[in-house]
């Protein structure tokens, strides 16, 4: 009989057990003993009891579900472990989530006021939340506000402004001992935001600062197909980083490990272990400020350290012994009687460290060089794009700290010298000559030693260097181009040597395929057909042009390569391919029409996206482009239907005004062509502006500007559309397929600033932030537009016809050579 009984209270614990172990989720009335635990819905996170290492003592902690290796992210009672397995955790009386052993209470998620109602829940994404039945989606408690030495995907690094809040990682005492260690990693400077990884008090590795795109992270190489992108969000209340990784299957973490080193991590399921993408501290300037104040680290092949320019190591005995601790001093004292300049330094420095610093949002280029020389311990500036609110300023006082050499990420620092400290510009040349000379003999002299693989990816990277189609003097020869090289192996491999299946399209250059990289990342590859009219000058325009492009509204290129006879351009890959196949109908032979999915609140918001995009290349962008191909066809669309600028081939840079320049070939495609360029071959930003105004049109009205045909009359989309605006009745223009419901005057609205684009005198058409503004406010008055350029249609093909074009081709980018 007791036999019986003892057999059926097992047979009840064991149901009771399996019962826990299924769920994610701890209620009022249940408890979790040792051996126990919670697993998230989808089997991702597990909350248990463990033992880290070699240690004795007892944990509650977090780690992955259904991995070979047990990777702890989060615990508990860090600072209070148990000494054996008697330890339980469950909801205490007070509505807090509680762990208690025979003595007493070891640790509790410690809120006031939790109510008698509460419980907690493993969730997916790691987090561990305490909320009310009540009021679930409030949560009263959870772990991703305290976060210990791992940062996941979806947690905040930052702070609350209002609460002085603050999420930052911390790493353990030791792989045996998760209490907190000596290294933190923490956001600082809430209005010029940099990551500082600190031992104790003392500055141990420098991140940024954030410079309104993105980190200034000096000299870190860029790795194969970036895994994580950082980004910043702030508001009056806070000011956060988060981490996304690139696709949501890739399972991600970043840990700063026991000596204060921050490493990323993703996991390789076939292999079963975490790979190391990038280990912050592993180039030569593993320090903060390691070569001392003013001087700059990483910067030279023969020497760790350089002084800036105008400065001078100030023990120079202890420097020569590769001693840099006390870095370098002006060559000249300061002397506030004098007259100073500035000398620009591109690409060369990150930005200082924020010691004795101001910012200011509002300040252009002019105002802060204004400001730096009227206060006499200014010793450098630089200009800043603050997201959202135009250009900013940064001031630096004092010496300048922490200077790593930062040969990729386009930053301008403006250091303060006596005009006769700075070069008239072709010393430093000469200089950089020499370097280049020199490296290039010792290439040369150990090419034999070398493995071939390498050479010819150097060799590649150095062809891409060219770039002789430039205008702009920013991308002079010296421009070294940081874009991760794939090889031409790997590609095949993931494209099973180019299959037919893997194809997603064919653009005017060549197949584009679909492919995953190994790391889960899915990837669209512009493969140029050989006999392409891209030659290798377009190829370099466009892959060096995109690689220094961010912004959300264009796509983002990722890599490319270039081995034999191949030129292939790597992409992030779009489900929702391009924006024809939506608007448009029988024209496309990919996809069938999904004009129904847009309706006008969608076609307004791709509108927008494709004009900040635009306003992006020719205004706010480091380089100034005029795409001078935009068309349906070269906007790609994401999972929300987002617009994304695509194709770059046939893009110029140009510096600043002026902005017209005259070309031999015309580039473009029928129908978008500004008059002015198609006849005249001048182009400027203002025949993109055209191209847009097209664009615009023919996603408010579904119908193509070439090919458009009206049964009562020649005129073109353009003619069309302005005669309807006169006479009032410009709505018979929308898309059947929008739908009905849309505001009037929204659209209304749009059609004319779309007229005002297409406008024949290139004058007259607005810039794209004047054509933005007007698209966004209700408020501006629209001027009335003048008539169209290419009014009628048969303007249109009189003129092409005339150039012997093939009529037949719809919407292939076209080369004419300008008649002379
Ligand atoms: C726990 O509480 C729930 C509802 O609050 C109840 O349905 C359940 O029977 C309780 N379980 C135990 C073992 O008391
Ligand atoms: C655990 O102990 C073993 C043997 O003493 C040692 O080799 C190992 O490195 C230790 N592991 C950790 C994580 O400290
Ligand atoms: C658990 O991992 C194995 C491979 O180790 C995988 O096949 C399986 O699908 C995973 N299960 C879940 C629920 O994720
Ligand atoms: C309960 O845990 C505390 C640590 O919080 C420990 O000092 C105490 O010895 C534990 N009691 C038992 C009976 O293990
Ligand atoms: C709980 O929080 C209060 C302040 O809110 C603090 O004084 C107290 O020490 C905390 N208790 C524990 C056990 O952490
Ligand atoms: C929970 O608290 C509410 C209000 O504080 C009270 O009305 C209710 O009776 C409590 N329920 C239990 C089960 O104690
Ligand atoms: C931290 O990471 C760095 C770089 O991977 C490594 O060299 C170092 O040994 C790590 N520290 C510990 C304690 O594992
Ligand atoms: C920023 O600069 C503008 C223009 O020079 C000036 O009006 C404003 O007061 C400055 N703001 C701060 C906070 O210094
Ligand atoms: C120069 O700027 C510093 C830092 O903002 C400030 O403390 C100092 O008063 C300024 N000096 C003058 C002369 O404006």
């Amino acid at each position: 009989m007791k036999g019986f009984r003892f057999l059926l209270l097992c047979a009840v614990a064991y149901l009771l057990l399996s019962s826990v172990a299924a769920v994610d989720t701890l209620r009022h009335n249940q408890t979790l003993t040792d051996g126990e635990t919670l697993v998230s819905s989808g089997n991702i996170f597990t909350l248990g009891f463990f033992t880290p290492g070699n240690s004795t003592y007892r944990y509650v902690g977090i780690w992955y579900a259904n991995m070979s290796v047990q990777t702890v992210i989060w615990v508990a009672n860090n600072q209070n472990p148990m000494n054996d397995r008697s330890g339980v955790l469950k909801i205490a009386e007070d509505g807090n989530l509680v762990i208690v052993n025979s003595t007493g209470v070891v640790w509790t998620s410690n809120v006031s006021n939790a109510g008698n109602d509460t419980s907690v829940q493993m969730l997916d994404t790691g987090n561990l939340v305490l909320s009310s039945s009540s009021n679930s989606q409030n949560y009263l408690w959870q772990s991703y506000d305290h976060i210990g030495n791992t940062f996941l995907p979806g947690m905040k690094q930052g702070f609350n402004l209002k609460t002085g809040q603050q999420w930052y990682i911390q790493s353990w005492e030791s792989l045996n001992d998760p209490s907190p260690g000596d290294y933190t990693d923490k956001l600082e400077n809430p209005e010029f935001p940099q990551l500082i990884i600190r031992k104790g008090d003392e500055k141990h590795y420098r991140i940024g600062p954030w410079n309104g795109v993105r980190f200034i992270y000096g000299g870190i190489p860029l790795t194969t197909g970036k895994i994580f992108s950082p980004t910043m969000y702030s508001d009056e209340n806070e000011v956060y980083i988060v981490l996304k990784t690139s696709s949501e299957s890739i399972t991600a973490r970043t840990f700063l490990n026991e000596t204060g080193v921050l490493q990323q991590y993703y996991w390789n399921q076939q292999a079963g272990q975490w790979i190391d993408v990038l280990s912050m501290q592993q180039d030569v300037c593993k320090k903060y400020n390691l070569c001392g104040n003013n001087a700059v680290c990483g910067s030279t092949a023969s020497s760790t350290c350089r002084c800036l320019k105008g400065f001078t190591p100030k023990v120079p005995q202890k420097w020569q012994m590769q001693d840099w601790s006390d870095g370098c001093v002006r060559q000249t004292v300061i002397d506030c009687e004098k007259e100073y300049a500035f000398m620009k330094l591109t690409n060369e420095v990150n930005l200082p460290d924020l010691l004795q610093y101001s910012v200011n949002n509002s300040m252009n280029l002019q105002d802060c060089q204004a400001m730096c020389l009227s206060n006499c311990s200014c010793s450098a500036f630089s200009s800043l794009q603050m997201i959202g609110q135009g250009s900013g300023c940064a001031l630096w006082f004092g010496d300048l700290v922490d200077l790593r050499a930062d040969t990729d990420d386009g930053v301008v620092l403006y250091l303060k010298l006596l005009p006769s400290e700075i070069d008239s510009g072709g010393g430093s040349n000469k200089k950089r000559r020499l370097v280049i000379a020199v490296t290039t003999s010792v290439v040369l002299a150990i090419l034999v030693l070398v493995p071939l693989g390498w050479y010819s990816r150097r060799t590649a990277r150095r062809d891409l260097r060219g770039g002789n189609m430039f205008t702009s003097q920013e991308l002079g020869h010296e421009e070294e181009l940081e874009l991760p090289m794939y090889d031409l192996f790997t590609i095949k491999a993931i494209t099973a040597n180019f299959a037919s299946s893997q194809k997603i399209g064919e653009g005017g250059f060549g197949p584009v395929y679909k492919a995953q990289l190994e790391t889960g990342q899915e990837i669209a590859i512009k493969r140029l057909s050989k006999n392409s009219r891209q030659g290798l000058n377009e190829f370099k325009n466009e892959a060096s042009l995109i690689a220094k492009l961010q912004h959300r509204n264009l796509v983002r290129l990722l890599g490319c390569c270039i081995q034999d006879e191949e030129r292939m351009l790597i992409y992030e890959y779009l489900p929702n391919g391009s924006l024809d196949s939506y608007i448009f109908g029988q024209h496309s032979h990919l996809h069938a029409r999904h004009g129904s999915l847009l309706d006008w609140k969608k076609r307004y918001d791709i509108i927008l996206g494709i004009a900040r995009g635009l306003l992006y290349l020719h205004r706010d962008s480091r380089l100034r482009i005029i795409h001078r191909d935009l068309k349906a066809s070269n906007v790609l669309l994401d999972n929300e239907l987002n617009p994304k600028i695509s194709d770059f081939g046939m893009a110029r840079t140009f510096n600043g005004e002026p902005v017209e320049d005259k070309t031999r070939r015309v580039v473009g495609t029928y129908g978008y062509m500004s008059p002015e360029y198609a006849i005249d071959g001048f182009f400027s930003i203002k025949s993109d502006v055209f191209s847009f105004g097209v664009l615009l049109l023919e996603i408010v009205s579904g119908k193509r500007n070439r090919g458009f045909c009206h049964p009562e009359h020649e005129l073109s989309l353009l003619g069309h559309a302005w005669n309807l605006l006169n006479e009032g009745k410009e709505l018979e223009l929308v898309d059947p397929m929008t739908g009905k419901e849309y505001a009037k005057s929204e659209v209304s609205r749009c059609i004319q600033v779309g007229l005002l684009c297409v406008q024949r005198h290139p004058k007259d058409r607005p810039t794209m932030s004047a054509a933005l503004s007007m698209l966004d406010s209700e408020n501006i008055i629209l001027p009335h537009p003048k008539e169209p350029g290419f009014y009628t249609e048969r303007s249109l093909q009189e003129f092409f016809s005339a150039n012997d074009a093939p009529s037949t081709c719809n919407e292939m980018t076209v080369t004419l050579l300008e008649p002379r």
